[in-house]
């Protein structure tokens, strides 16, 4: 095992990326249509890196994060692109594979706490079912004190008791801990955080992130953070993919995006946070203009309709990705008018 919630031995899995997604693309077949819920994004995420994806509400996020999980409702399909974890194909996995997969070396944690764990049962009984499904020659009383070990390590007190107890017998911040302890119990190599504080007063949003933090620096997992909130990326990831209808508009080190940004959305992202410091967890103003309908995109830049910097060919072609540094891009025709200035005066200086 090369993984150890205590941070002693700890190391990543020979050569290559944890996660390589390429050109995935998602659709929703509607009776009204197909709606191109993810347009073909691409990044890929090194062990022990963690990336934010921040984007308006219906950019496509979630259902990105399901690809990933094998948990795409219906009538939601994969139409195209791929999904590679440690060199192995995911959307090739068979059911079995992806339960495994799933239960071993992926998990995700939601919004809302009570989308994975079940009313019915206690606490432990979860944690050690979790813990059971894993590794199926675990007893019942090693996987009892690794989840106790675990309840402790996201900071749950009194975890005897606490076992016993049922999801609706904790507080809104402990059951967000409990699914944290749920989601880590095996040890992913990759955590996927769909929006897990937004829901939480600030000062416990505060606690989790910490605690996320910490954990991922022990164990080095790969974590992709999904939310709203630009403090909370500022505060955890290393770097950053904005989404806007269904596409990433640009993605970079974290330092890039927030002083370098290179597309007019993510300027407008930034403006729109009310207070740029570490400390704040508020959440953004919209950008004034609707969010684009995804039954019936616009032909070019799918930001046209919104963005004040609009050219011509913004409404008649989508825009390439242009390289602005090291693992630095955007989508945006102004930066592809910028390499041609560029180039133009380099040339005049050569020439
Ligand atoms: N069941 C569905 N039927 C049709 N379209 C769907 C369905 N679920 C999602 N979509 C489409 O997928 C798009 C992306 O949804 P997704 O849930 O990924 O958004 P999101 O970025 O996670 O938003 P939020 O921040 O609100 O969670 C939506 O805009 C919608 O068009
Ligand atoms: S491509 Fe054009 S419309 Fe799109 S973000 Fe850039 S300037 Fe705005
Ligand atoms: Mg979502």
């Amino acid at each position: 095992m090369d993984r150890n919630m205590t941070g002693k031995t700890v190391q990543s899995a020979p050569g290559g990326k944890l996660l390589e997604v390429k050109d995935l693309r998602v659709s929703f077949f509607t009776p009204a249509g197909e709606v191109k819920a993810v347009g073909g994004i691409s990044y890929d995420l090194d062990h022990g890196e963690v990336m934010g994806i921040v984007g308006e509400s219906g950019s496509g996020k979630s259902q990105e994060a399901y690809s990933i999980m094998g948990l795409l409702q219906s009538p939601g399909k994969v139409v195209g692109g791929s999904i590679t974890f440690e060199g192995r194909d995911v959307l090739a996995f068979s059911e079995e594979e992806m339960t495994q997969f799933r239960g071993s070396e992926v998990a995700m944690i939601f919004q809302n706490p009570m989308t994975c764990l079940n009313p019915v049962y206690t606490v432990g009984d979860q944690l050690i079912e979790a813990l059971k499904a894993h590794d199926k020659s675990i007893s019942r009383e090693a996987a009892a004190k690794r989840a106790m070990e675990m309840l402790e390590l996201v900071g749950i007190n009194n975890v005897r008791k606490r076992m016993k107890q049922y999801p609706h017998e904790f507080s809104g911040g402990m059951r967000q801990r409990v699914m944290i302890a749920m989601g880590l119990i095996c040890h992913p190599k990759l955590l996927i955080a769909d929006e897990p504080t937004t829901a939480l007063d600030v000062t416990i949003q505060a606690q989790i992130l910490e605690l996320m933090k910490d954990l991922q620096k022990k164990t080095r997992m790969g974590i992709i953070f999904i939310t709203h909130n630009l403090g909370v990326v500022a505060e955890i990831c290393d770097k950053v993919s904005v989404m806007y209808a269904g596409r990433i508009v640009e993605q970079g080190p974290v330092d890039d995006i927030f002083y370098r940004p290179g597309h007019p959305y993510t300027m407008g992202l930034l403006r729109s946070m009310p207070r740029v410091d570490a400390e704040s967890y508020e959440r953004l103003i919209p950008i004034e203009g609707t969010p684009v309908d995804m039954l019936d995109p616009p032909e070019g830049c799918p930001f046209a309709p919104r963005c004040e910097k609009c050219m011509k060919i913004c409404l008649k072609r989508m825009p390439p990705y242009v390289e602005l540094g090291d693992g630095h891009r955007a989508a945006c025709w102004l930066r592809v008018e910028d390499q041609i200035g560029q180039k133009r005066e380099e040339d005049g200086i050569h020439g």
